[in-house]
Parts: C-alpha cells; structure tokens; sequence
C-alpha cells in the first residue's frame, strides 16, 4: 500500500492579502493590469482544464504528443535514479507519461492552488501504488524549497505547459536562475515551450470559438467581485487576444465596453470606454532563444523534440555547474 499524499505547505498564509494588494497596485497603474497568478482558482482552474481540450487550442495535445514520443529517451537521459518534480502539477495527463517511462520512486508536485493540488496527487497515489507521492503547496515566484523527506540526489524537474511563456524573459530567467539554486548539479529540467508560429494559429488558440477563454479571463473579474469586496461586473468587460509580434507574446486582456467606475476594497477606479486591463502575457519563443534564455541562467541544453508542424517544443536541460 502506498503511503497517503504527504502534504507540506509554503505558501504564506496572507495570500488573500496579497490577492487584495496586488490588484489594487494593478488597477491603479497605467496601463492596468492584473497578476496572472490569480485566475487558478478552483473554476479557473478547471475551466483552464476545459481550454486544453479546445480544437483551436494546441500547445496541449501536442505537448502530449512530443512526450508520448519522447518519454523513453526522456528517462533515459534522466537515469535510473531520477525523481521526478512537476512544476504547476494541475491536473496533468502528461505527467503519467513520464512516470510510466521513468518508474521513479518518488514524485513532488508543486502547484499554488491548493485543493487542485490535493485532488491531483491524491489520485496518482491511488494509480501508481509504487509511488512515493509528495505535494507541495507553494508559489513559485517565491523562493522555494524541496521539502523535508523528499531528499532526491538527482531530480528531473517538469514544467509543462509552455507556463515559462507566462513569465517576462526577465523573470523567466530569474525563475530558471531559481530553480538552478534549488536543483542539484546533474538534475535535469524539462520544459515545455510554445514556438513562434503564424498570427492566426495563434490568436485562434486564445479566441477558442466555445467562448472557454473568454470565460477564463473573464473568471478574474468574478474573483475580485467576490473576494475583494468589489462591485465589478465582468458582463461590463470583453476579452480580447492579440498577438504582440514585436514582442513575440500573445497578450489577453479585459477590454471595458463603456466608461465607467468600479470599487475595490473601498477604492475607486475608473475605465474609459474601450480601456483595458492587461491580464496575462504568453511568450512564444524559438528552438535556438529558449536555448539561449536556459544558458543565461546556467542549464545547458541536452535534447529538443518538436511536432513535425514545429508548433511546440519540449526542451532538456540540465543543471550544468
Ligand atoms: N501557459 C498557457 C499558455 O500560455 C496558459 C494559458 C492558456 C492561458 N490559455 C490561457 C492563460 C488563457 C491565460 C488565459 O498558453
């Protein structure tokens, strides 16, 4: 019999705080804008579940595609001693990927929202009963740290999802720059990254046609209402996604239908018609730049696979120094 899920906890317990402090700052700027970290909610993130599974929407199954592929070379590089650490676990199928490749005999995953993260290794310690599962409640811009009990001498660390493309390449820099610190020299990091493609498959895949997007950015404004203490009303807000070829990112945002005030926390802010509140970024990058960008914080780049569309990459690095 496996053990139960053994549960360790780092986020700081003010979060509903900083919920509230972060989005003031963000509606007072110009532009506004909102952190990102608070659509995974319990609903967003099920409804992010429910974007992964729209037809326009790609990264997803094919992410699971190039793993399903490239899941044995995968372990092999790893080594029969690796531990696997998933970074923002969700709900992920394509985690089991690796594990049945890889048969570790341990598994941490991180994630921010709490009983997202509970249900979801809850149910892998009931699949895979050889696994010694671990949960760890943490943000992960953050500094972080392995928890007590999951002493793994050479750890493969995944982070799916083309979630780096969430971060500025500044702070993806400075969030591999962490994880480099937190990694033992020889670990592996394995990550997901979108590439560089045609405006219209892109924008596509953040309008999806079942409107799923729209409600998960919309879903935002539903959190601040609710737990802000806020009269905001998303039905006054449109979603729009455009991609920032300059840049090379995707950007969401809010976009207010008319001019008009809203109140959060007892403050007042005001959108004009037409305004809007920046919401999330997805950086796309190339082959050779995300290389690149893993270098600047100290991993070397071991193997890259892709789809034979070159839609989406799955990259190996590893701690090198
Ligand atoms: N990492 C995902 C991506 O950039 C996250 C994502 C997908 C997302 N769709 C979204 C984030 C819509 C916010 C809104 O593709």
């Amino acid at each position: 019999m496996a053990l139960a899920v053994r549960f360790h906890d780092q986020l700081s317990h003010n979060s509903t705080a900083s919920l509230g402090d972060e989005i003031l700052a963000g509606f007072a700027a110009r532009p506004k804008w909102a952190s990102p970290k608070f659509f995974y909610d319990r609903r967003g993130s099920e409804l992010f579940e429910k974007i992964t599974e729209q037809p326009e929407y790609y990264p997803t199954r094919t992410e699971e595609l190039i793993l399903s592929l490239a899941a044995h070379d995968i372990a092999e590089i790893a080594g029969p001693e690796a531990d696997l650490i998933e970074l923002g676990s969700g709900a992920s199928r394509k985690v089991r990927l690796l594990l049945e490749a890889m048969r570790p005999s341990s598994y941490l995953g991180i994630d921010i929202s709490e009983d997202f993260l509970r249900s979801s290794t809850l149910q892998l310690a009931a699949d895979y009963p050889w696994l010694d599962v671990h949960a760890l409640c943490a943000d992960f811009c953050d500094e972080l740290h392995l928890p007590e009990g999951f002493d793994s001498v050479c750890p493969l660390a995944f982070f799916p999802g083309s979630s780096i493309g969430n971060f500025t390449p500044t702070q993806a820099q400075q969030f591999l720059t962490r994880l480099h610190c937190l990694l033992p020299v020889g670990s592996g990091l394995l990550v997901g990254v979108d590439l560089i493609k045609s405006k219209t498959v892109l924008e596509a895949a953040y309008n999806d046609a079942a409107g799923v997007t729209e409600a998960f950015n919309l879903n935002l404004l539903e959190r601040i209402r609710c737990e802000l203490d806020s009269d905001i009303d998303p039905r006054r807000f449109m979603h729009k996604a455009i991609f920032n070829e300059g840049q090379s990112r995707i950007e969401m945002h809010l976009v207010s239908r008319e001019a008009q005030d809203v109140t959060i926390k007892g403050r007042r802010f005001h959108f004009e018609a037409g305004e809007s509140l920046h919401t999330e970024n997805s950086y796309k990058y190339s082959l050779a730049s995300f290389a690149a960008l893993g270098r600047s914080a100290g991993f070397e780049s071991i193997a890259q696979w892709t789809d034979p569309q070159q839609l989406f990459s799955v990259h190996y690095l590893q701690r090198s120094v």
